[in-house]
This record gives C-alpha cells, structure tokens and sequence, in this order.
C-alpha cells in the first residue's frame, strides 16, 4: 500500500497526518476544495517533509471530479477528512452540514467503489455518543448525537457500516476523535480557525498572544472537582499517529465498519488546561466565569483500550506538550497560516 488519497487534506488535522504519512514513506494525493483552509498548509506539509506530493483542488460531492482523479491515479486507501465541523453553525444550518458532511461520503464511497478501492478511514467525532451520565465513553457506548454536525457524523458512519454489510471486501476504521489539540512540533503546521475561536484551546492561545482579551469559562458548577467540564484532550500528532496505525492495521480489522475511540484515556477541566498553557507560554490566561454554554456536559472520556487492541496505538504525548507546541505554533504565528 503506498498512494493515499486524504481527504480534507489542508485542514487542522489532515495535514498534519500528511506530513506523518509522508514521513513514513507513503505518496499522499491531497484532496481539498479550500473552504476551511489554505494552500499554505499543504505547502508547509511539503517543505517539512522535503517532500512533494499531488494537490487536487475539489469538492467530494463532485463524483465527476473524484472518478477523473481515481482514473488518472492508483489509489490504495482513503483518510476522509473533508467536513465541516462547527456545532453552532450546523444547527443554524443543517441542510449544508448534511450535504457536505453525508452526501460527500456517499460520493466519495461510490468513486471508489467505481474504481475498486476498499480501504477507507472516516473521521468520525466523540459527539456521535449520547448524553448519558457516565462519563467514560467506550465504543459500545449509547449513541446520541445532540447536533445535525453530531447526526451527521453518525449518518456517515451508518452509511459505511451498511455498505460494508453487503461489499465484505473493505476495510472501513470510523475513527471517533475525541478533542484534538497541539500542534507539529516545528510551530509550522497548526489549528487556524476563521474568526473568533468556538473552542477552548485555540481561545486560550489567542488570548496570550494578545489577539483577545479575556477567556470565558463556561461555568463552574459542573459535578467535577473544580467544578468546569472536563474533556479528552489529544495532541494532533497522536491524532496524525492513530491514522498511521490504523492505516496499518486496516486489513486486520474484523469484518464491516469498525468504530474506534481515539483520545488519551483520561479528562482534564478548563482551570486545568488554563494553569498547564500559562506554565507552557509564561503568559497569564485572564478569564472569567460565566453561564454554562447550551448543549455542553459536564464531563467525558475515552475508554482508548480498543484502539490499544486493534491499531497498537496510544497516545505518548501530555497536556503539558499541547499546551507548549499549541504556544510555539500560535507566537510564531499569530495569525495563522500566510493569508
Ligand atoms: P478543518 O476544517 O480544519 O479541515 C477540514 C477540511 O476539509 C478543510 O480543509 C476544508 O476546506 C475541507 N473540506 C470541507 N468540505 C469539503 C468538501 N466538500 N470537499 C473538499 N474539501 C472539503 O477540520 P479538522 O479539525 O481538520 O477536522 C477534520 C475532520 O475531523 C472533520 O471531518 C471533522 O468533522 C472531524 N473531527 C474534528 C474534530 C475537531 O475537534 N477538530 C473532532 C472530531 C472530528
Ligand atoms: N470552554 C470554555 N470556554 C471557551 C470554550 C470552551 O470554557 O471559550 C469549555 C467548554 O465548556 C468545555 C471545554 O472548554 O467544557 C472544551 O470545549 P471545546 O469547545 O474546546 O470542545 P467541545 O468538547 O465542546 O467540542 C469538541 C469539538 C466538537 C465535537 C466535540 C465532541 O469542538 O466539534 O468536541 O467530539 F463535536
């Protein structure tokens, strides 16, 4: 197996698994319609990894574009990263997040159906599991989604384990993230998100460099030791890692589509992660207390032992690296990739 298409390749995640892909040997063919990102994450991918690869500028709801590039290019496993990803937004816009997010799949599944490729690793997200008061999350979890984005994810995935029922020849990992966070260790490759931030990590860098002013906590009265949410933080280059792995273990897995927790295994609350990035930056993080955000639980985490299993991987990096790499990335570039 060598030519991997990646999907969503220029974002926050893909392109950091790019840039491990091709640092393991791998030729990447890297698919994007740009709608969340740059070309300057692809070109910085490049450069660290010494390294050319094959950019195709697209949208995965275009089947005529994705079975032009199957003819023309051998592929032998798909990463399908291509989504959007807001919460907000897609309750405030559900009909595009269930197009973008469900029908590009489905595009995306009879492309390579078509041209008769059957390793496929889906992004899937932590949102898909139900509210259910346990904060542990393991793969055989209840499911309830609180989100179209949420729906959405689980369609994507109900799709693939359907399809894989009848078509037993592929391989399908529905990878579900828990929170990424971090950036490459060099501060060239990093989460860049478009106006103000939606979550809590790229806030807090924002706010030590000096871009905003103050962090919202949202509430502090959560049944936790500190009373503010607690949630699964993993660097972006385990993430990157865990997609590596899993690319590696694809033809071993047991039969249909297969979900997989990947997150570190234990939480951190807000105060925790605001201490470890003021110790990471020597910058104070000034915030205040405010009412709890809609549609937040207090409290969860991976249960990562299937991913251990399975893909022989876990995460080696801490909090403490996120909160420093996330620092050396925002400082050395404080408004993201050149624009
Ligand atoms: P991102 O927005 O940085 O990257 C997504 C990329 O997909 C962007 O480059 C965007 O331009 C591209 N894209 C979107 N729609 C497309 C389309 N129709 N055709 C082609 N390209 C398209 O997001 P990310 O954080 O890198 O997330 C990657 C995937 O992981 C997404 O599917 C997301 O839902 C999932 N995920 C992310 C998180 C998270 O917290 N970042 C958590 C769980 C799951
Ligand atoms: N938080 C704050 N202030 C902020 C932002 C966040 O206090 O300005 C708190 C939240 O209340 C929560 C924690 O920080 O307790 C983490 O919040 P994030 O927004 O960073 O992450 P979420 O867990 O809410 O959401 C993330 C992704 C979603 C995905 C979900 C489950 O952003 O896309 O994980 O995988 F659906």
């Amino acid at each position: 197996m060598t030519t991997i298409l990646v999907t969503g390749a220029a974002g926050y995640i893909g392109s950091h698994t790019c840039l491990v892909l091709q640092q393991h040997g791998f030729d990447v063919v890297a698919f994007d319609n740009f709608c969340n990102s740059s070309m300057a994450s692809l070109v910085r991918v490049q450069q660290l990894a010494n390294r050319p690869m094959t950019v195709v500028e697209g949208d995965v709801r275009d089947g005529a574009c994705l079975a032009s590039l199957f003819s023309r290019q051998p592929i032998d496993a798909v990463i399908h990263f291509a989504g959007l990803k807001a919460v907000g937004e897609s309750v405030r816009e559900p009909l595009r997040y269930y197009d973008n997010n469900v029908i590009g799949t489905i595009r995306l599944i009879e492309a390579m159906s078509c041209a008769g490729v059957t390793r496929f690793i889906f992004s899937s997200s932590a949102t898909v599991y139900a509210a259910s008061g346990k904060p542990q999350f393991f793969e055989s979890s209840a499911i309830g989604p609180s989100s179209p984005y949420g729906e959405s994810k689980l369609m994507a995935e109900k799709i693939l384990t359907d399809f894989c029922a009848v078509n037993p020849a592929w391989n399908v990992a529905l990878l579900r993230y828990f929170n990424p966070v971090g950036a490459h260790e060099s501060g060239q490759l990093g989460e860049d998100p478009t106006g103000i931030p939606n979550n809590l990590m790229p806030y807090i860098s924002q706010v030590a460099v000096g871009k905003l002013a103050t962090l919202s906590v949202f509430g502090d009265d959560y049944p936790t030791p500190d009373g503010t949410g607690i949630r699964d933080y993993i660097h972006v280059m385990d993430l990157a890692e865990g997609h590596l792995a899993a690319l590696n273990a694809l033809a071993e897995l047991p039969p249909g589509a297969t979900p997989i927790n990947l997150g570190s295994g234990c939480g951190h609350s807000v105060l925790e992660v605001i201490a470890a990035f003021e110790a990471a930056s020597g910058k104070s993080i000034p915030y205040r207390v405010v009412d709890r955000r809609p549609g937040d639980i207090s409290d969860y985490f991976a249960d990562a032992t299937l991913a251990a299993q399975l893909l022989r991987w876990r995460t080696s990096r801490s909090l403490d690296d996120m909160c420093r790499d996330t620092w050396n990335w925002q400082r050395r570039n404080p408004n993201g990739f050149p624009k």
